[in-house]
């Protein structure tokens, strides 16, 4: 055990957490939790997919270090992430007689992570949650911050809190089993942190692109560090994402109207994201905000990801609307994230439908 060493702690006072990211590091998760003075009992949450890789080795580990282990699986699919399945996971909970010490630890990607998440953090009003991010999105983003949910039907996430981990253990070498197109949307997200807050970070990636999608170790533990340190800075200012935290959603305004209007079916989450900032840096660019130059550096990178950057066939009038709507919903005006250099973004509100829709047009193209 002394040969692991966590790569990053969250600081948010009585609930500070590290977060472990290393090779191999799944096969420590037993001696961990036992470290952290978790137990005696665990439920591991999974789905067939993600268990059929690696239920059997985060088990034993589990095992090995002395804890009950039971396991839940729940289907494969963000249709899963759910209040009745939620449900189904406090009994099994209750099944696995679950206290307060005993922590429920989420092994899947960001649906497994934000559901058993959810479950962590109302079960017994709040039990330990230990998050082993097995996506490069998770790893990057939906493991580290607190925020758990499950969906409504009448839109994502809609019912959810903030539960911060107790501990998180990301295996860069799991990423190995994910599919490429998957890994590619997560780079959406990782591209993200360099434009929003690390200028440094993006010539990285620049440099660095093509060994980060053959998977060399040592490149995406090094992206998922300065990620994983970046998303930890903006969660310590700004845990409830009052402020600063609300720029980690650049590119989503328009995304998640992109993922609505094609219901949800034609992109992943974070190749809507690649679209969004595509038409977030031409607004940037429209409104003087950000150089030509760099919108079309981003727009290189994208490329070279292999990420979608256009969208074909819809009317942008409804794209609007769609975006119009979800944040009515939810508080009323309609903020954009927007790039002001490679490294720094800022947000403004009350942009003219006239130019949103003229940056809507450049990322549609005719059928
Ligand atoms: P996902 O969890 O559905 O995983 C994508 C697919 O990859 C699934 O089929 C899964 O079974 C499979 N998979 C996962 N790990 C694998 C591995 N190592 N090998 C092989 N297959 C593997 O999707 P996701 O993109 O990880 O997460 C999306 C969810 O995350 C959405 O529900 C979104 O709302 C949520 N999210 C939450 C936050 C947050 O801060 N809480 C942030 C971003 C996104
Ligand atoms: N995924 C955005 C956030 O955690 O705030």
């Amino acid at each position: 055990l002394n040969t692991v060493k966590h790569s990053l702690m969250v600081n948010l006072g009585a609930n500070s957490y590290p977060i472990y990211i290393q090779a191999g590091v799944l096969e420590h998760l037993g001696l961990l939790v036992q470290q952290a003075g978790l137990g005696p009992n665990v439920l591991l949450v999974t789905n067939p997919t993600v268990g059929g890789y690696y239920l059997v080795p985060a088990q034993r580990s589990l095992e090995a270090a002395g804890l009950r282990v039971s396991v839940a699986t729940v289907p494969d699919g963000e249709e899963y992430k759910s209040l009745e399945w939620a449900s189904r996971l406090y009994d099994a909970a209750l099944e696995a007689r679950l206290d307060r010490r005993s922590p429920v630890v989420a092994l899947g990607g960001g649906v497994i992570g934000d559901l058993a998440g959810f479950v962590a953090a109302t079960y017994l009003r709040g039990v330990p949650l230990i998050q082993i991010p097995t996506t490069l999105l998770a790893q990057v983003d939906s493991s580290v911050g607190g925020k758990v949910a499950v969906n409504h039907p009448r839109g994502k996430n809609l019912i959810g809190a903030f539960h911060q981990p107790a501990l998180v253990l990301i295996d860069p070498v799991l990423l190995r089993t994910l599919s490429q197109r998957e890994y590619i949307a997560g780079m959406a997200e990782v591209i993200k942190y360099g434009v929003i807050w690390d200028g440094d970070f993006f010539a990285y990636l620049e440099e660095e692109i093509a060994r980060a999608l053959q998977l060399d170790t040592e490149v995406t533990t090094r992206v998922i560090t300065r990620c994983c340190s970046i998303k930890a800075k903006i969660v310590e200012q700004d845990e409830r994402e009052y402020g600063v935290r609300t720029l980690l959603n650049l590119g989503h305004t328009v995304g998640h109207a992109i993922e609505a209007i094609t219901g949800y079916q034609a992109y992943r989450h974070g190749e809507a994201v690649a679209i969004g900032m595509v038409a977030a840096g031409l607004l940037a660019v429209e409104l003087g905000w950000w150089e030509k130059s760099d919108c079309e550096r981003l727009n290189q990178l994208l490329t070279r990801t292999g990420l979608p950057m256009t969208i074909p066939g819809v009317d942008p009038n409804r794209l609007l609307e769609l975006m119009q709507h979800d944040k009515k919903v939810l508080d009323g005006t309609l903020r954009w994230v927007l790039p002001r250099k490679l490294g720094e973004a800022g947000v403004v509100s009350q942009l003219s439908d006239d130019l949103v829709l003229r940056s809507l047009r450049r990322i549609i193209l005719d059928r």
